[in-house]
């Protein structure tokens, strides 16, 4: 049976529509996978254009495989995902070798495509707008945490972002596919599901009849075997007191939320066409706070954005203390094709982004450090994870804020089981735990 091997770059979403497109080529049969790409008759890479360096990553790739297609020339290459949709002529004229191009509105059909450009021998490209359709094929083992696709594209158009153009309108998938594919994850063994969308608490406002996040998570919450809800990434001007609530009132939903601000300042925030300043930000911070008693709140940062000055960049280190974040990601603007802040004047040089991330990065370890370390004493639930990563005999899980505990299972506790453990040590990237319970550590 012919093999295809997949490589993934960037976000959730591409790991889901990856784990989509596999499914469809494996299902039928037609092929089946492979972690080789020497021993790959197909080889898809599923890309990302959010940031220059993340298609250079894509370039370089295609420049190693290129000695395979040497070795192999029946070896099919093809790009998916956003580059495909933003870059399909530069792919074309630098990467000859590629044999198929495609948009994620094309997954449906990969295997038409795969079947095309063998019967035909050439090239294919398909990029642009279909029919939404929701693929509930899985991986045969989805394992313990799965992503949910509840929305794709994006409308909002900040004036730095690539995603209105790769990925295309809004549009919500229906509940009722969607509670689908969650009780089939749910019966395949997962325990956790995070739903993703570009803007995904403004789920639903497309659909007829309207509906929205909160209601979909309530729905969600009442399906059996699924112990954990999440969801990304939810845009600050969309955020309701309907879904508060919801952070605290829904039993499965983790009060854990991901609020990209991206700047401090009010007058980058305009021109990054973001739609809320930092008061109401603030106001918002406030209200969850209130609300939703333990949040844990993450962010994303872009520094270095066209203008930004070191009175603006700091204004962002102010935001960061108030808030304090549990973490965060801070990206140094990247010039995007075709969005307005690539024309903008006052473009930063490179080194000013890169001492602006880094004096960032320092701030924003402090605060999460500070955050952690109230946690020591206090008794908290985790899901196992699995073995830990530094030392195989211990039990690794995370807690409803996400962050990750290690402890001695004492042989008592297995993978996907939620458990109590008391932390005993807060370090800057993980905590130590000791279960509670029977014969156990006394919180
Ligand atoms: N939908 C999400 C963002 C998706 S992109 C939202 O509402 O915020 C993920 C992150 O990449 C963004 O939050 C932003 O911080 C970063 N990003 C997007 N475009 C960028 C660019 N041109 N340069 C640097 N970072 C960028
Ligand atoms: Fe991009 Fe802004 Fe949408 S960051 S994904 S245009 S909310």
């Amino acid at each position: 049976m012919p093999k295809l091997h997949v490589i993934t770059y960037g976000c959730q979403m591409n790991e889901y529509d990856s784990e989509r497109a596999a499914g469809l080529l494996t299902q039928g049969s037609e092929y089946e996978l492979t972690d080789t790409p020497a021993d790959a008759d197909l080889i898809l890479l599923n890309t990302c254009a959010i940031r220059e360096k993340a298609e250079e990553k894509v370039f370089s790739k295609l420049g190693q495989l290129r000695a395979l297609k040497q070795q192999n020339p029946g070896l099919m290459i093809g790009v998916m995902g956003c580059m495909a949709q933003l870059q399909k002529d530069a792919i074309q004229k630098r990467a000859p070798i590629v044999d198929l191009v495609f948009g994620s509105p094309a997954i449906a059909r990969v295997g038409e495509l795969v079947e095309r450009v063998r019967r035909e021998r050439r090239p294919i490209l398909s990029v642009g707008e279909a029919p939404l359709v929701k693929l509930s094929t899985m991986r045969a083992r989805p394992g313990l945490k799965a992503f949910v696709t509840v929305m794709e594209g994006c409308e909002k158009h900040c004036t730095f972002c690539v995603v209105p153009v790769t990925r295309g309108r809004e549009r919500s998938h229906s509940p009722a596919s969607i509670l689908g594919e969650i009780r089939e994850l749910a019966r395949a063994g997962v325990r956790e599901v995070t739903l993703l969308g570009q803007t995904v608490n403004a789920y639903g406002r497309d659909l007829t009849p309207p509906t929205d996040l909160a209601a979909l998570l309530e729905m969600v919450n009442g399906i059996d075997g699924i112990r954990r809800i999440r969801f990304v990434t939810s845009n600050p001007y969309n955020l309701t007191s309907r879904l508060i609530r919801a952070l605290r009132d829904i039993p499965k939903v983790c009060e854990a939320l991901h609020l990209p601000l991206q700047s401090g300042s009010n007058r980058i925030l305009m021109l990054m066409n973001r739609g809320y300043t930092r008061e109401r930000y603030l106001e918002l911070i406030a209200e969850l706070r209130e609300t939703v008693p333990g949040l844990a709140l993450t962010t994303d940062l872009i520094v270095g954005f066209p203008g930004e000055t070191d009175e603006d960049f700091d204004q962002t280190v102010d935001m960061v203390e108030r808030v304090g974040y549990e973490g965060l990601f801070a990206f140094r603007y990247s010039r995007r094709p075709g969005t307005p802040a690539a024309a903008m004047p006052g473009q930063v040089p490179e080194d000013v982004k890169a001492r602006r991330n880094t004096r960032v990065l320092e701030v924003a370890e402090r605060v999460s450090a500070a955050k952690s370390r109230p946690l020591e004493g206090r008794e908290m639930e985790i899901m196992v994870d699995g073995a830990s990563k530094r030392d195989p005999r211990e039990l690794s899980g995370r807690t409803r804020c996400n962050r990750v505990v290690n402890f001695d299972g004492q042989g008592k506790v297995g993978v996907g089981d939620v458990v109590h453990v008391c932390i005993t040590q807060a370090m800057p990237h993980s905590l130590r735990g000791a279960l509670v319970g029977e014969g156990a550590h006394v919180c």
